[in-house]
């Protein structure tokens, strides 16, 4: 098993004592399944290319690894995805929303509006009211988080440009079919929509299920994408900031590369390195890890199936997070709120997925069993009470 401490106390002070948002926002005490972070240490190879970097005190001006991004997620892309980025169109952002922001500025304009399938990653809502763009709400299919196509049809008005996806999807876990990816890829073709695809979650996938990347779906056919991705979620980096995108649409790669040089920013050389790391010597240990979480998601769902039975528990085909329908318990709109005053846990706040998130609850398995087992039984407890 990849981490398995035993000791429950000793294991939330390793986690306490870690500087990142997951384990400090809330009080003492709490046990922390909200944010898409893991509690496993990321890959040694990673640590190790580091820990060279700080020994070395190797801290000048420095893109070595930054300039060998682009032909290692190529191929990471092509091993893994079956799709091989253009290796000059590659680019290096500090974060996944960097280019989603970036896609919806260049490729819609202010009023547009731009279908999200719903319930969805709380920031991307922000992301298109930020900028002066208006939601569409499309919501999935409940219970089976599959695309009602007729639904995404009936969405599309003229103001319409544009669909941003998370593929796989957070929070539901779903990995898109071909045949759900092909719909939206004829009806983006059909209204000349822009599809924004973010894969940031496309390495966690489970046994049966495989990823398709939209630019895959996308060949052939006259549509424009973008897509990005990162291996910050599948190698627990996200502190690192460095993410891949890549701007299928020629006219919106034309307007960024018109943009001051400076104006992005860039990835610092640590978040350059362990991202190539991850992609050229990471994989051995991302299978181990990918089979640990399917553990921890069979343990997880299977407990509160057979504990909170009237509770509707979806099994993510992806990701470390499992969404939970609660409505039957009556918690009220926000049962992690509930949860957070009763249990002393922190779990993701339905609502924040949109309004089809009313009553439901994400939980992150991403962690160890010791602890997993006692965040389920705080929240089982809890819910019966
Ligand atoms: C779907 C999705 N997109 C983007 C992000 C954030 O990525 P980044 O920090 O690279 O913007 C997350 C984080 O959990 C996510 O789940």
């Amino acid at each position: 098993m990849t981490h398995d401490p035993t000791d429950l106390a000793a294991e939330i002070q390793r986690l306490c004592a870690l500087s990142g948002i997951k384990w400090s926002r809330y009080p003492k005490g709490t046990l922390a399944a909200w944010v898409a972070d893991m509690d496993l240490p990321t890959a040694p190879v990673i640590t190790e290319a580091l820990r060279g970097l700080v020994e070395r005190a190797d801290f000048g001006y420095n893109f070595s690894a930054h300039q060998q991004l682009p032909s290692a997620w190529a191929e990471w892309m092509e091993r893994r995805h079956g799709w091989r980025p253009e290796e000059a169109r590659v680019r290096v952002v500090t974060d996944v929303l960097q280019a989603v922001d970036l896609a919806l500025m260049f490729g819609t304009r202010p009023g547009d509006s731009v279908v999200l399938l719903t319930p969805v990653y709380p920031p991307f809502f922000r992301t298109v009211t930020g900028i002066g763009r208006r939601i569409v709400d499309c919501p999935l299919e409940p219970g089976t988080w599959r695309l009602d196509v007729e639904r995404l049809e009936a969405c599309i008005d003229s103001s319409t440009r544009c669909v941003l996806l998370c593929s796989p999807h957070n929070p539901t876990g779903r990995v898109f079919s071909a045949e759900e990816l092909e719909a939206i890829a004829e009806v983006a073709e059909r209204h000349d929509l822009l599809v924004i695809s973010d894969e940031i979650w496309a390495d966690v996938v489970y046994s049966g299920a495989k990823h398709i990347p939209f630019a895959k779906v996308a060949e052939g056919r006259d549509v424009r994408w973008v897509m990005a991705h990162a291996a910050s979620k599948a190698f627990n980096l996200a502190g690192l900031r460095c993410a891949m995108a890549y701007f299928g649409d020629a006219e919106i790669e034309k307007r960024i590369s018109e943009l001051p040089a400076h104006m992005l920013g860039s990835v610092s050389a640590p978040g350059a390195l362990a991202t190539l790391t991850a992609f050229t010597e990471g994989e051995p240990w991302l299978a181990e890890t990918v089979a640990f979480l399917e553990e921890q998601r069979d343990y997880l769902v299977g407990r509160l199936r057979a504990e909170l039975p009237e509770a509707g528990v979806t099994m993510p085909e992806a990701t470390y997070l499992a969404w939970a329908d609660l409505r039957a318990y009556e918690l009220g709109d926000d049962p992690a709120a509930v949860l957070l005053e009763r249990a002393q846990v922190a779990l993701g706040s339905g609502p924040d997925f949109g309004q089809h998130g009313k009553g439901f609850a994400r939980i992150n398995f991403a962690t160890s069993r010791v602890v997993l087992g006692e965040v389920v039984g705080r929240v089982v407890d809890a819910v019966r009470r």
